[in-house]
């Protein structure tokens, strides 16, 4: 069953289009930051125009070279990463990505990240004035940085503080992404919901590590990295419903999604949208395989608009 066009209107067609914190999406399905470049990488295999949303590579103020190779190990029914937010800074996202990216009719979220909190505060500014961003993602979750990322993500304080000063430079949509690698995602979700955030994210990757056992020296060049894949799944679908149950902001869930079924888990669980990520490696098309699952399991299933899944899980 094809979606093309499909966006909820149809007679006799299931609605799969739902809102993220103010971003109209015609269904469901966006891609997990630094999984799908900036669009261009995967255009040849999928019509971004199908997508819900593209969330492009994490972006940085300067460009950055990254961490020390290697930066990718495979696991069981995972992948540890330590890429180290390698980008080419805000100003060439903006004078190349985005205009490539106008050229679809797909909301573009950007997914940004900082040392200091006046970084967040000053991409937000930029990217505002910039036109062609459907929202930001805060990214404060990251796990191989030395400044920033997981360090404000694991501390509710410093959490809604980045919040704060981003609300503060735009009026674009705000979703924060969180960290798994917390004793309660739920105090920080609380804290940046009070904080102004629109929509929430989640999760970012679990840290992790893997030891050579030829070489007797870790795998990654930067030692311990983030795990993603299906074998984080279970944990993701556990926050999305702890979550959902503490905080009413809409949810982008993600963690292992592979399949339509993967997706529809997260959406009972309570998340209004789902990001496909690490399976984007093995099979570049699987987010519109994904898009089309959900469209057949709502048909089948006779539920004529996706929203009404949202949270059933929790009766
Ligand atoms: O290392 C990285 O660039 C990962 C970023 C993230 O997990 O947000």
């Amino acid at each position: 069953m094809s979606s093309k066009g499909s966006n909820g209107t149809s007679a006799g067609k299931p609605k799969l289009a739902v809102n993220v914190g103010g971003i109209q999406m015609i269904n469901p399905v966006t891609t997990a930051s630094g999984t799908f470049g900036f669009g261009t990488e995967y255009a040849p295999y999928v019509d971004l125009n199908r997508l819900g949303a593209i969330v492009v590579k994490g972006t940085t103020l300067a460009p950055r070279a990254g961490n020390p190779t290697p930066r990718l190990v495979e696991t069981p029914a995972g992948v540890l990463n330590s890429i180290g937010l390698q980008n080419p800074g805000v100003d060439h996202f903006i004078d190349e990505a985005l205009p490539y990216l106008a050229g679809f009719d797909v909301p573009v979220i950007v997914n940004i990240s900082g040392d200091t909190v006046e970084d967040y505060a000053r991409l937000a500014d930029r990217l505002s004035q910039a036109g062609g961003v459907a929202g930001l993602e805060v990214n404060i979750s990251c796990p191989n940085v030395k400044k920033g990322g997981m360090q404000f993500g694991s501390d509710p304080i410093m959490a809604a503080e980045v919040t704060r000063a981003v609300k503060g430079k735009t009026s674009l949509p705000v979703i924060v992404k969180l960290s798994p690698n917390v004793t309660s995602i739920v105090s920080v979700a609380e804290k940046v919901a009070e904080a102004g955030a629109d929509a929430l994210s989640l999760i970012n990757t679990l840290l992790g590590m893997s030891i050579d056992t030829k070489t007797r020296r870790p795998f990654l060049g930067n030692v311990m990295g983030g795990l993603s894949g299906p074998a984080i799944r279970p944990v993701a679908v556990r926050m999305v419903w702890q979550v959902y149950q503490a905080v009413k902001l809409p949810i982008i869930g993600m963690g292992g999604i592979v399949t339509a079924e993967d997706a529809i888990e997260f959406i009972l669980a309570g998340a209004t949208a789902v990001a496909v990520g690490t399976a984007n490696f093995v099979n570049p098309h699987t987010t519109i395989d994904v898009v089309e699952g959900i469209e057949k399991y709502l048909y089948e299933n006779g539920v004529s608009d996706l929203n009404e899944l949202i949270g059933a899980a929790h009766g």
